[in-house]
């Protein structure tokens, strides 16, 4: 294996945090070359990958010190930088955002606000639409913090019933309801010394925003069903995807709470706002899914990947690694617009998958050559179109452009086609 033939490059300078970044680096290309090793055994190369993550661990723990050190003292321009500069940054002062990916400056900017607020105590509130990434900025944060090797405990509280809420929370007593056969601990108390991480904390109901607001206030709780106060020691990253200003606004969140929870505010940007990122997610993901599928990577047709390039994602991240997942599970080799799910799949995908065989259909009715080839040219023609029209999401003044044609004669082909141009447009732009 290339990285263990060179052993002096991965020697890490004692004390230096930037040697850890690197080493980690390399553990990742370790990583990734023994997944396609064909020399070896799969039980081989499961081994070798499980001795590889727990060697990377050990270095993340070895290079804990260092990062807080480097955290608190690097105060870069970073306003001047490129982005490649301030990932480089972050990498060099070994902020471990594994697996978070994109050079998008408002990324950059919640990775390097997380950077800071990771190593302390102060709690932080991510805000973004679903799907954007905020429970892996949550992990980012605890596994960058003084806490990591603590418990993380991650709550739903959108998914507890109300009348459940309080003793998912903080526990009960046996006896303090029917069903309480034994004392229970609660979440708070499970997150003790480590990281609670407060999910969907718009959907808290009003009386269960009250008693999160003492437990903020006096870092105690009481089971339910017991007046004794047990101290807790628990750092809070909480998530929404509403504006909690304006539930604020409408008396459905209690401000007192928000203005507590929100010490340091992070937005993540929906991926629509930085597709720039599509084209590296699209690869991350075809890789791990062909990884979990135990297949080679799907390719994609200039199509699909152009498609895919421009939709809007109104799911983001998730919903786009959803859709390489299904790719990489019903694609051959190949991959095109009809493996899409039929919900975003552009209307006329049909006509424009046409496959030769389609294509010789209409030749078949001809009776004279001449006809043939009208028919093909007619064909193509359509075909031409609908794929147009589907690379530029529907506007026929770029399409034009594309063509190097005159709009009004684009306009008249498109009419002479019954093609409508709003039908190639995607979903929530129609909406
Ligand atoms: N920047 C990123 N790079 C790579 N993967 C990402 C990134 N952001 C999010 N993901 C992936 O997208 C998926 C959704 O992320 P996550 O669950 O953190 O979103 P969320 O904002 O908590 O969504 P929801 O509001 O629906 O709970 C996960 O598989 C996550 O690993
Ligand atoms: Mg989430």
């Amino acid at each position: 294996m290339k990285i263990l033939d060179q052993p002096e490059d991965i020697t890490p300078q004692p004390g230096s945090a930037i040697s850890y970044a690197g080493l980690i680096e390399k553990i990742e290309i370790l990583r990734s070359t023994l997944r396609w090793s064909s020399k070896l055994e799969r039980p081989e190369i499961e081994k070798l990958l499980k001795q590889a993550s727990s060697l990377r661990d050990e270095v993340m723990q070895l290079s804990h010190k260092e990062r807080f050190v480097q955290a608190a003292t690097a105060e870069p321009k970073r306003v001047d930088q490129t982005p490649g500069a301030r990932r480089q940054g972050l990498l060099e002062r070994s902020f471990i955002f594994e697996g978070t990916f994109g050079d998008n400056p408002k990324l950059l900017e919640a990775l390097e606000i997380a950077e800071k607020a990771a190593p302390t105590d102060l709690p932080v509130l991510i805000d973004g639409e679903s799907g954007t990434g905020k429970e892996l900025m949550a992990k980012v944060i605890h596994a960058n913090g003084l806490r990591a090797d603590k418990p993380y405990i991650s709550v739903n509280c959108g998914a507890i019933p109300d009348n459940l809420l309080e003793s998912e929370l903080f526990g009960h007593k046996k006896g303090a309801f029917t069903g309480a056969s034994n004392d229970r601990k609660g979440k708070f108390e499970s997150a003790h010394t480590g990281t609670i991480f407060l999910d969907e904390i718009g959907e808290l109901p009003l009386s269960g925003q009250v008693k999160l607001l003492r437990v903020l206030e006096a870092h105690e709780i009481q089971r339910v069903g017991s007046d004794e106060p047990i101290g807790v020691d628990t750092r809070i990253v909480a998530a929404t995807n509403r504006n909690l200003r304006k539930s604020c606004e409408e008396g459905r969140f209690r401000e007192d709470l928000f203005y507590r929870l929100s010490v340091i505010h992070l937005t993540l940007p929906p991926l629509r706002e930085r597709r720039d990122e599509i084209a590296l997610l699209l690869a991350y993901f075809g890789d791990e899914a062909a990884a979990t599928l135990k297949r080679r990577p799907v390719r994609m047709s200039p199509r699909l990947r152009d498609f895919l390039k421009n939709y809007d994602y109104p799911g983001n991240i998730r919903e786009l690694r959803n859709v390489v997942y299904r790719i990489a599970c019903l694609a051959a080799d190949m991959a095109d617009i009809e493996h899409l799910p039929l919900d975003i799949r552009p209307k006329s995908a049909g006509m424009v998958a046409m496959n030769d065989a389609q294509v010789s259909v209409g030749i078949g009715g001809a009776t004279s050559l001449s006809e043939a080839k009208r028919t093909a040219s007619d064909e193509a023609e359509r075909a031409f179109l609908e794929r147009g029209l589907i690379e530029v999401g529907g506007t026929v003044a770029e399409l034009a452009r594309r063509f190097e044609m005159n709009r009004s004669h684009v306009q008249m082909l498109l009419k002479k086609h019954g093609l409508h141009s709003k039908d190639f447009r995607q979903r929530d732009k129609e909406g």
